[in-house]
C-alpha cells in the first residue's frame, strides 16, 4: 500500500480532516474527489498526492469516506471493485447517519471506523467521536495517531452518533449563527464589524476555553457573571424572553432526526 490515507471525496469535511492529517509527519496522503481540479488544489497546498479515486481505493490503508450519505451507495459501485485485497484495508467513514453495517453492505465487510468529525479539525480543534467494529480494532491506534492533529477524539456507542454529531458536527453552525448575532447587535450599538467579530470569536473561544479546563458548569458559569441589578442579567432576561434554550435544544433534536432519515 502506497498511502497511509486516501480520501475521496476532498469537500468541506474531507478537507478539513486531510488538512489536518497533513499536519503528521511522514504520512503518505492520497487525495480524490469527482472534482479532479478540487483535489488536485488541496494536494498541492497540503504537499500531498491527487490521485484518481479508484487508485486511492486500491492503494490506502485507510480509505476515507468523504461523500454525503446520498452519494454512498454510487461510490460503493464505484470503488467496491477496486478496493485493497489485503488485512491492512480500513474504511473511515464520516457519513451523518450511516451506520457501519449499511456501509459493510455497501462496500464489502472491511473492517470500519466510524467518525463523526467537525469542521475545526481544519485548525487542530475539531471535535470528533467515533466508533469501529470489532475487526477494526486493532487498525484504531495507529488512525488515531495518523489524525492526532484534528482535534479531541471521543469514542462512543454507535446508538449516540447522530445525537453527537447534532452537537458537535452541526454545532459549528450554531455557533456561527451566534457570532453572527452577537455582532450584529454590536455593531447596532456602534463597533465596526471588525470589531463585533473579534470581539464575539475571541469571546466565544475564551468562554469555552475556560469551561474546558476548569469544567464548571455553565449555569454556575452564567451566574458568576450576572451582578445584581447588572447588564449582563438584562441580557440574559432578554434571551430567556426569546426562548434562546428551548430554540437551540429544539435545533440540535431536529438535526439528530434530520441524521436518522439521512441514514434510512
Ligand atoms: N460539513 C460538515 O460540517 C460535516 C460534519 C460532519 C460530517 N460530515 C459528513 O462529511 C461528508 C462530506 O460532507 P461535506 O460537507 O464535506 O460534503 P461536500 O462538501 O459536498 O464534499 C463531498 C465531496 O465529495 C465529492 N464526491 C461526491 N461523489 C463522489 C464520488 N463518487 N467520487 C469522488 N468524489 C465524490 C463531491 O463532489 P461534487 O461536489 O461534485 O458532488 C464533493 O467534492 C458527509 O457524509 C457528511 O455527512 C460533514
Amino acid at each position: 500500500m502506497q498511502y497511509d490515507l486516501g480520501f475521496i471525496g476532498c469537500g468541506h469535511m474531507g478537507g478539513a480532516l486531510a488538512t489536518a492529517a497533513a499536519r503528521c509527519a511522514g504520512v503518505r496522503i492520497a487525495l480524490s474527489d469527482r472534482d479532479g481540479e478540487k483535489a488536485r488544489t488541496l494536494a498541492a497546498a497540503l504537499g500531498c498526492e491527487a490521485v484518481d479515486t479508484r487508485t486511492a481505493a486500491a492503494h490506502s490503508r485507510y480509505v476515507v469516506l468523504g461523500v454525503k450519505p446520498q452519494m454512498m451507495a454510487e461510490l460503493a459501485q464505484e470503488i467496491a471493485p477496486a478496493l485493497a485485497d489485503s488485512e491492512k484495508l480500513v474504511l473511515v467513514s464520516m457519513a451523518a447517519g450511516l451506520e457501519m453495517a449499511s456501509i459493510q453492505r455497501m462496500f464489502g465487510a472491511y473492517p470500519v471506523i466510524r467518525i463523526m468529525p467537525n469542521i475545526p479539525c481544519a485548525v487542530g480543534a475539531g471535535m470528533i467521536t467515533y466508533c469501529h467494529t470489532m475487526d477494526a480494532a486493532p487498525h484504531v491506534q495507529q488512525y488515531l495517531r495518523l489524525m492526532a492533529h484534528a482535534g479531541r477524539f471521543d469514542r462512543i456507542d454507535e446508538g449516540k452518533m447522530d445525537a453527537a454529531s447534532a452537537v458537535a458536527g452541526c454545532g459549528p453552525a450554531f455557533a456561527s449563527l451566534f457570532i453572527e448575532a452577537l455582532s450584529d447587535g454590536g455593531v447596532q450599538c456602534g463597533l465596526t464589524r471588525e470589531q463585533a467579530l473579534l470581539y464575539a470569536r475571541q469571546m466565544l473561544l475564551g468562554t469555552a476555553q475556560m469551561a474546558l479546563e476548569n469544567g464548571v458548569h455553565p449555569a454556575e458559569f452564567k451566574d458568576s457573571v450576572c451582578s445584581p441589578g447588572g447588564s449582563t442579567i438584562a441580557g440574559v432576561a432578554q434571551l430567556e424572553d426569546g426562548a434562546f434554550r428551548g430554540t437551540v435544544m429544539r435545533a440540535v433534536r431536529a438535526a439528530c432526526e434530520r441524521n436518522r432519515e439521512l441514514g434510512e
